[in-house]
């Protein structure tokens, strides 16, 4: 298995635990219900979303019987994916305590780095799954 797959799946379940607290805390507390959106999106982009990719890159180019088109996309979007939720998510967790444009642009910047991996996923996926053309 490629070390980013591994990584892929290691990382949504730890996401997965953390995300779990905190949807108990969500349950017993009003003012952790300010954190639904870091809940939903840990589950979301980091257990189900990360298991999909590390699955995915697994499976999918065997079903081709073709490797995948590229490891080094695959190794650039494992960062990006994480590195992109880490971030949106901590800043949107320190804007909810003390509002600041800063915060929110980098919330943002870490929502455009998770954007950017899944535009990178799509395209390494599409060039292994769909069929080569014809020279
Ligand atoms: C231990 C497991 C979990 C607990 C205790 C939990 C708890 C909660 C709570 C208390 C809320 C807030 C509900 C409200 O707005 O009144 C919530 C929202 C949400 N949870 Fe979970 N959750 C769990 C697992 C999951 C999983 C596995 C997923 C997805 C794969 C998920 C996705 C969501 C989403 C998308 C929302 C937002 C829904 C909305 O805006 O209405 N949760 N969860
Ligand atoms: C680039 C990635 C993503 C970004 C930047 C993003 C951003 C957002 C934002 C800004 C909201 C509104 C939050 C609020 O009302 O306070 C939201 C809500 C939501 N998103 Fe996403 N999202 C992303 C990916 C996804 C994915 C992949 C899923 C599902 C698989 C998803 C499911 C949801 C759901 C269910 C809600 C409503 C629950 C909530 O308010 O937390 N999102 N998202």
């Amino acid at each position: 298995m490629d070390r980013f797959a591994r990584w892929f799946i290691i990382m949504s379940i730890v996401y997965f635990g953390i995300a779990a607290v905190l949807g108990i805390c969500m349950l017993f507390s009003d003012k952790a219900m300010a954190f639904k959106f870091v809940h939903s999106h840990l589950n979301l982009l980091g257990w189900v979303s990360m298991m999909i990719y590390g699955v995915g890159y697994h499976i999918l180019p065997r079903f081709m019987g073709r490797p995948l088109y590229s490891q080094k996309l695959g190794d650039i979007q494992f960062w990006a994916a994480n590195i992109g939720l880490v971030v949106m998510l901590f800043f949107y967790m320190l804007n909810v305590y003390q509002p600041s444009g800063a915060y929110v642009a980098l919330t943002v910047i870490g929502g455009i780095l998770e954007f950017v991996s899944i535009v990178l996923f799509f395209y390494n996926m599409m060039k292994t799954l769909l069929p080569k053309a014809q020279a």
